[in-house]
């Protein structure tokens, strides 16, 4: 069996360059289920947006070719296991371990296609507001078909999400999808109110990275656990888990904007000083340089901060001076201590392969290069 295996299996040619990470060898026993369930949670979601219109199947085929590291419905599926019988043994004292197909139940296959279908939604809004022409080392909507049709096929995705919610027997999982929506959007719209603010703080950050982007991962555990029967107070500790490395996913996101290529990461980079968004290394620079460093910095991003001939100068500059300084290396230790933070929650989970899967996922966030 291998050592390394992709989080899911290759779909098109030109995603060959997937989210690998080492997993300990008994995870071997639920690759086969998980595989399996996500093909599940992939043809649920082809379903649930066929449409009878040439244009509008061209553009979610367009759209499947952003699904890349189907890291929330994993969580679905992982934390489901992990919390389940599939992470220990039934109330009956059977062991149940390595039947673990039969423990996915279509609640946990629609969770999931749920979660990505929100996810997919916030990237196509995301690249126009960062007018982005790549993503996942293919054109975007926006730059194929412009801004109008970006926002609407969005709109189309959000709409299909909360169709597919509706078919849950759960109102409370549906009412927690649609309230983690909410809180997606208002860290979208916080962080838009904070661009080019040069004061921002790194409470504000948080606050913006916990909304836009951990929320919905905190949710895939959350849901994932609680589809799987398990008591609130658990699915309250898998939530935590998921928040957790949420955050540490999108330190590790900026961190790649400011150090990577664009041929390394597929999408480009730069992006958020670009658009104006402060993101952890450089807040915490301004916040412990010396005034005439500060000053200095300051100069510096008001260039960075626009797309002009001197802006990428400018960066390259800011970047050496957040490397020399350790702000960087701030950013990334933040990142790992959020990181074993997480997998601190899951230290009263029984050992199991989905267990053992969750850690080596929660590793793969800040290992990951692209
Ligand atoms: C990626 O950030 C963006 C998000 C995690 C959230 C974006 C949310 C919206 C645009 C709100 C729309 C919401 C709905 C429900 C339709 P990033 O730009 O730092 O990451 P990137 O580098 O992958 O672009
Ligand atoms: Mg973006």
């Amino acid at each position: 069996l291998p050592s390394r295996i992709p989080f899911s299996q290759p779909k098109f040619a030109f995603q060959e360059r997937r989210v690998s990470t080492q997993l300990p060898p008994e995870v071997a026993q639920v690759q086969d289920a998980i595989t399996s369930a996500l093909a599940r949670v992939n043809e649920r979601f082809d379903r649930q947006l066929r449409s009878e219109f040439l244009p509008v199947q061209r553009l979610c085929r367009h759209v499947e070719r952003y699904r890349g590291k189907m890291l929330r419905p994993m969580l679905v599926l992982a934390s489901g296991l992990a919390a389940g019988k599939g992470g220990g043994v039934a109330s009956d004292g059977c062991a149940v371990r390595g039947d673990y197909t039969s423990l996915i139940t279509p609640d946990h296959i629609t969770v999931a296609a749920v979660c990505e279908m929100i996810h997919m939604a916030t990237l196509v809004h995301d690249d126009v507001l960062d007018e982005a022409d790549t993503r996942r080392r293919g054109e975007t909507i926006n730059r194929l078909h412009g801004n109008e049709t970006a926002v609407i096929l969005g709109d189309y995705l959000i709409a299909a999400a909360y169709h597919l919610c509706s078919q849950l027997d759960s109102q409370k999982i549906a009412l927690m999808l649609g309230q983690a929506s909410m809180t997606l959007c208002t860290g979208e719209l916080l962080q838009l109110s904070h661009r080019e603010d040069l004061s921002l703080d790194e409470p504000t950050y948080f606050e913006i990275v916990e909304r836009k982007t951990a929320s919905l991962v905190a949710l895939a555990c959350h849901l994932g656990a609680a589809c799987s029967g398990t008591e609130e107070a658990t699915c309250q500790r898998f939530e935590s888990f998921g928040l957790k490395i949420g955050v540490a996913f999108q330190i590790q996101d900026d961190l790649l904007d400011l150090t990577s290529r664009q041929a390394t990461l597929g999408k480009p980079v730069g992006k958020d000083l670009e658009k104006g968004k402060l993101t952890l290394p450089m807040i915490h620079y301004l916040s412990s340089a010396s005034p005439i460093d500060r000053g200095r910095a300051l100069t510096l991003l008001e260039e960075a901060c626009n797309d002009s001939a001197s802006a990428q100068p400018a960066r390259a500059q800011l970047l050496a001076t957040m490397e020399q300084s350790g702000s960087l290396r701030h950013a990334q230790a933040v990142a790992a201590a959020l990181v074993n933070e997480a997998k601190g929650q899951l230290a009263f989970v029984p050992d199991s392969a989905p267990r053992a899967l969750m850690l080596a996922m929660a590793d793969a966030v800040i290992t990951r290069s692209f």
